[in-house]
């Protein structure tokens, strides 16, 4: 059987990092970018890092790291890219004029099976694909960074997307062993930015109140409810803490949920207050100077990978 072909649109960070996931799952890979050097790039880089896997055990697949190279090439032609594609993952740069520019270029190119996905942590994909002849083809697919050890994709249609396409792409991370959840409609933020924004508004407002510093208010999560949120969503965390379940836990502690959620207050514009966000760099910045955050995300990385592990023992 002839393998299948992904496409990627744009090698940066995100693109090779989907790269790495199709060719571990065996799929053909070809990215595209506007930049030669940037291929030249991304495949020495990907060469590096899939051996640096292997020799640590945390390859993904079941194929060796040389063969898992082998089935990445590159292109500078959109349209060499997009013959024969099952999916297009589309990871350029977050400019939404850029990405409406690509996909109008794309529009022209498809053909009747490819679905095209977008990596955008924040565009609704109606904002780039309205319009379009096959719009019903295109669709959001976020990951969350390092997607490589995060196995959570984001699956947003546009109001006109098909049923077929999200299937299609549903399968797809399945067949990858990323972990899809799909909104049944678009929103802004989709569901990961809702909540994890929903964090920080109250972690700004606790330090802007003076009531906790951010090393503390980030404690609260590193040493405790996160702890709990890498096993347990937030729902199934309420419905084990009740002897009778969620119902029995929103009888109990609804009226409290409700009262101190009124006191949360505005909004922090988190652009426009200078001060806190000076407050909360210096403390950050005291934390993990700027030049040590390439070996924090290191440390953040083993730990995923290891986490990973323990996870799996848990499924
Ligand atoms: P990046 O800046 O690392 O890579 C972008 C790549 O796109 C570069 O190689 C650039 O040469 C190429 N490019 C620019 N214009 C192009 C065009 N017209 N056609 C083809 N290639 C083009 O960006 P990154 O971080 O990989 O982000 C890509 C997408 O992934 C964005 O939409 C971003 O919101 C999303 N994303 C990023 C995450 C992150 O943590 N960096 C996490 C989740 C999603």
């Amino acid at each position: 059987m002839s393998r299948q072909k992904i496409g990627i649109v744009g090698s940066g960070l995100i693109g090779r990092a989907w790269a790495m996931l199709f060719a571990a799952a065996g799929y053909w890979v070809q990215m595209y970018d506007i930049l030669d050097t940037q291929l030249t790039t991304a495949l020495q880089e990907l060469e590096k890092e899939l051996h640096r896997l292997e020799e640590k055990g945390s390859l993904r697949g079941k194929i060796r790291a040389a063969e898992q190279l082998a089935l990445i090439d590159v292109t500078t032609k959109l349209d060499e890219l997009v013959k024969d594609a099952l999916h297009i993952q589309e990871c350029v740069p977050e400019v939404l004029q850029l990405k409406q520019t690509l996909y109008s270029q794309l529009d022209e190119l498809l053909d009747g099976i490819t679905v095209v996905a977008s990596s955008t942590s924040t565009f609704m994909p109606s904002l780039y694909s309205e319009g379009l002849s096959r719009k019903e083809q295109m669709l959001v697919a976020h990951p969350l960074n390092p997607p490589y050890f995060i196995p959570l994709v984001e699956i947003v249609p546009a109001p006109w997307t098909s049923k077929e396409a999200v299937e299609q792409t549903k399968s797809l991370m399945l067949n990858i062993g990323q972990r899809p959840v799909t909104l049944n409609r678009e929103i802004e933020g989709f569901a990961t930015n809702r909540i994890q924004y929903a964090i920080l508004n109250e972690v700004w407002r606790l330090v802007a109140s003076g009531i906790l510093t951010v090393a503390d208010v980030d404690r609260v999560l590193s040493q405790g409810l996160g702890l709990r949120y890498a096993l347990l969503g937030s729902l199934e965390t309420a419905h084990l803490n009740a002897p009778g379940g969620v119902a029995d836990y929103f009888h109990r502690f609804g009226g409290e949920i409700s009262a101190v959620s009124a006191t949360y207050g505005a909004t922090p514009n988190t652009r426009e207050d200078a001060v806190t966000l000076a407050e909360i760099a210096k403390q950050c910045e005291e934390l993990v100077p700027i030049e040590g955050l390439g070996e924090r995300r290191a440390v953040r990385d083993e730990f995923l990978i290891q986490l990973a592990k323990l996870k799996k023992q848990f499924e």
